[in-house]
């Protein structure tokens, strides 16, 4: 009898295909929403496999209802909606899909940079609204990254995708991370600093760390403060990353020029004192939003997932306390 999985929001089609194929029966959220806790351990009972998503808390409250459960791949690079622990404790193993998103992730970091730095949200807002009469010599003035230092906090796969590219627009790079990374440093002259200088020193402070203990607050209103009052904060890691509530003070009292954030603490409901601010461009977490990507994406879940309930090792197992 083939194993059961339960998908738990559409996703692109060769993922679901990548499921069938390997002829396990699948099941999908039949809406394009995120199910409550109680739906999503109401289709998953009964099922070994889960294909999830970030917006799915797979906690121990959600595991202990689901016995059956062998299996869970993210549909996302990220697993800290997942308690490893208590997956461990189960016995169900656990994949990801990193890698695929990496260059897409990198594409949007620069999107934001450049969009708050250039202010352009809100001069296409101005244009819009029928402002514009004409060429100004003090018409949206904003900064330029010519020149500029680019500060990489966490330089993983996304960090040094995002520092590769900081070359063609003529930047300094450094970057703060627990390991030296020789690839960024040999390509880009990238020097590695600890996070108090790096913020002391960067035009641009770009967050690519994962949540974990020790990353959640790691930018609070002490480092906010240690940025130049000219610096930009850009944020497509997670939002508990950032104390939002320092944040939007920082950004109202003009410590800091502007922030670009694709990411928030509790999404998706963001800071009431961040939306009103006109230095910031706020995106809805889009950061691996490509057609190609997120194809990539639900096909490496797909193929794990399946990999997983044959009894083979996934593709890209996270890695399980013991
Ligand atoms: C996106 O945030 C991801 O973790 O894939």
């Amino acid at each position: 009898m083939s194993a059961k999985v339960f998908v738990s929001r559409p996703i692109p089609e060769p993922g679901l295909e990548s499921l069938k194929q390997a002829g396990l029966r699948v099941e999908v959220n039949p809406e394009d929403r995120v199910l409550t806790s109680e739906e999503l351990v109401r289709f998953c009972r009964g099922k070994e496999g889960l294909l999830c998503l970030l917006t799915d808390a797979i906690d121990r409250a959600f595991l202990d209802q689901v016995p059956d459960l062998k299996s869970v791949a993210t549909m996302s690079v990220g697993y800290n909606h997942i308690d490893l622990e208590a997956a461990a404790e189960k016995g169900i193993g656990v994949s990801n899909t990193p890698g695929v998103l990496t260059d897409a992730t990198a594409e949007l970091t620069w999107a934001l940079l450049l969009a708050v730095a250039r202010r352009i949200p809100e001069a296409a807002r101005f244009l819009r609204g029928g402002e514009f009469t004409g060429w100004g010599p003090m018409l949206f003035l904003g900064t330029e990254l010519y020149g500029k230092t680019l500060g990489i906090v966490g330089a993983g796969r996304i960090g040094t995708a995002v520092g590769l590219r900081a070359a063609a627009f003529g930047m300094k790079v450094i970057y703060s991370d627990p390991r030296r990374n020789r690839e960024l440093e040999k390509r880009t002259r990238a020097e590695p600093a600890e996070l108090d200088r790096l913020l002391a020193e960067s035009d641009f402070a770009s967050l690519h760390v994962p949540l974990t203990e020790e990353t959640r607050g790691l930018i609070g209103r002490g480092e906010l403060r240690r940025m130049k009052k000219s610096a930009f904060l850009i944020n497509v890691s997670r939002g508990a990353v950032v104390d939002e509530e320092a944040l939007a003070e920082a950004l109202r009292e003009q410590e800091i020029a502007g922030a670009g954030l694709d990411v928030y603490e509790k999404e998706p409901h963001v800071h009431p004192g961040l939306l009103t601010l006109k230095n910031v461009v706020l995106l809805p977490h889009i950061g691996s939003a490509t057609v190609e990507t997120r194809t990539r994406m639900a096909v490496m879940a797909g193929e794990d997932l399946a990999a997983m309930l044959a009894g083979r090792p996934p593709a890209n197992p996270v890695p399980l306390p013991r």
